[in-house]
């Protein structure tokens, strides 16, 4: 079942710089999916549109089949199925401390205290952030307020996270904490949706990729399917993930082939290279 859609979708901004140009983009209800891109894609325009925040200038938004309107009740009922991350957590966080600033979500959706308390509780465990409740979080290191934003948006449980460079400015075990965590909630039935352009870890998580440049999907298909088209992801100023480009290197330049495929982790790459010699 689609979950979200994005339907012939342009969007100007008021300066008239066009973010957006005739986007289409469909998200099954149980996908992992990474949209990748350089800087000034288009990617933070795209992910806005997901649950309202940006109104397209042409095309439409669908969330459950459903065409996205923009009175303020359509808005809260998508809000609730639809979280967005921000890329920058100083647009999210606001509240004096960590744990109202997780609560808000959840006591404005009319969850009782005790709920509540459950949810920051369970949310902070989750991000690695326990033992911050009392903080403001402007007084949090960058990776830190990253992993409090996660946090809210998690306590609220939405059918869709869509988070935008979840992992930019965490240190590699942050990094991979958090990933693992979509991960385990992807396979507890969660959408998941992450822009990026870490080419070295979306194919450890991601199973379908979306490659966006100058504000047009110029790519998609499984990992192997988009980084099979090394062209393509170079003229987006993108690379191979660094073990694909070694691999690569050994078939180039030292005609020492060891697959059909490259491999794009250091999983697979040391699958093939074991096949390979023995
Ligand atoms: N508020 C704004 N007003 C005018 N132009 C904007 C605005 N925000 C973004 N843009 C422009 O829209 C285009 C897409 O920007 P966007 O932030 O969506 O890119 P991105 O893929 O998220 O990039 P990054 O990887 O740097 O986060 C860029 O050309 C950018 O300069
Ligand atoms: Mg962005």
């Amino acid at each position: 079942m689609r979950i979200i859609e994005a339907k012939d979708i342009i969007y100007e901004y008021p300066d008239g710089t066009k973010a957006l140009d005739n986007i289409n983009f469909q998200v099954e209800k149980g996908d992992i999916i990474a949209l990748l891109g350089p800087n000034g894609a288009g990617k933070s325009t795209l992910f806005l549109h997901f649950n309202g925040i940006l109104e397209p200038s042409q095309g439409k938004i669908f969330v459950d089949n459903e065409e996205l309107k923009y009175d303020k009740n359509s808005l809260i009922k998508v809000r609730q199925k639809v979280g967005i991350v921000f890329q920058n957590p100083d647009d999210q966080l606001f509240a004096p401390t960590v744990e109202e600033d997780i609560a808000f979500g959840p006591l404005n959706i009319g969850l009782s205290q005790e709920e509540t308390k459950k949810r920051v509780e369970d949310s902070l465990t989750k991000v690695g952030m326990e033992g911050y409740e009392k903080k403001p979080p402007h007084h949090l290191s960058g990776g830190q307020k990253k992993r409090i934003a996660i946090a809210g948006i998690l306590a609220m449980n939405p059918e869709v996270m869509v988070l935008d460079e979840p992992t930019s400015g965490l240190d590699p075990k942050g990094a991979s904490k958090i990933l693992k965590l979509l991960y385990d909630l992807n396979n507890e039935g969660m959408t998941i949706i992450i822009s990026t352009h870490d080419v070295d870890l979306v194919p450890i998580y991601a199973k379908k990729i979306s490659v966006i440049n100058k504000g047009k999907i110029i790519k998609q298909g499984t990992p192997h399917e988009v980084f099979d088209d090394v062209e393509t992801i170079r003229s987006a100023n993108l690379r191979l993930p660094r073990i694909a480009h070694l691999i690569e290197i050994l078939d180039k330049e030292d005609h020492f082939k060891i697959a059909n495929h490259y491999p794009l982790t250091i999983g697979e790459a040391r699958k093939d290279i074991l096949d390979h010699i023995q």
